[in-house]
């Protein structure tokens, strides 16, 4: 499935920086941000924030349930998600991961 169309980003090219990114040391956050820039992609648009967002949740989950990556790394990794998403006092996850990433540029 074609996530971001302006990069040409697939779900498949999101799970495979996911397990590279989360498998280093320091893994970072996973942010759309993060994962297109391990890919050597820019967003353009930002049209396809909501997708890539809850394409790296699933993928995330699936990479955990399938034990490519560790359980703990994994949980670690979402509640620092949600802390982000806590501390920008926003609902929408997709908008605050995407100003995290501006930030962290
Ligand atoms: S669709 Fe991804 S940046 Fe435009």
């Amino acid at each position: 499935m074609i996530v971001c169309s302006c990069s040409r980003i697939s779900d498949f090219d999101i799970e495979l920086a996911l397990l590279d990114l989360l498998n280093q040391p320091e893994a970072p956050i996973p942010t759309p941000g993060a994962v297109y820039r391990y890919l050597e992609k820019r967003m353009n648009c930002c049209g396809c924030a909501p997708v890539a967002v809850e394409v790296i949740y699933a993928k995330l989950e699936d990479l955990e349930r399938r034990g490519l990556i560790c359980p703990y790394r994994s949980l670690s990794t979402r509640e620092r998600l949600k802390k982000l998403s806590l501390m920008k006092g926003r609902g929408d996850a997709s908008r605050v991961l995407v100003t995290a990433d501006d930030e962290t540029a």
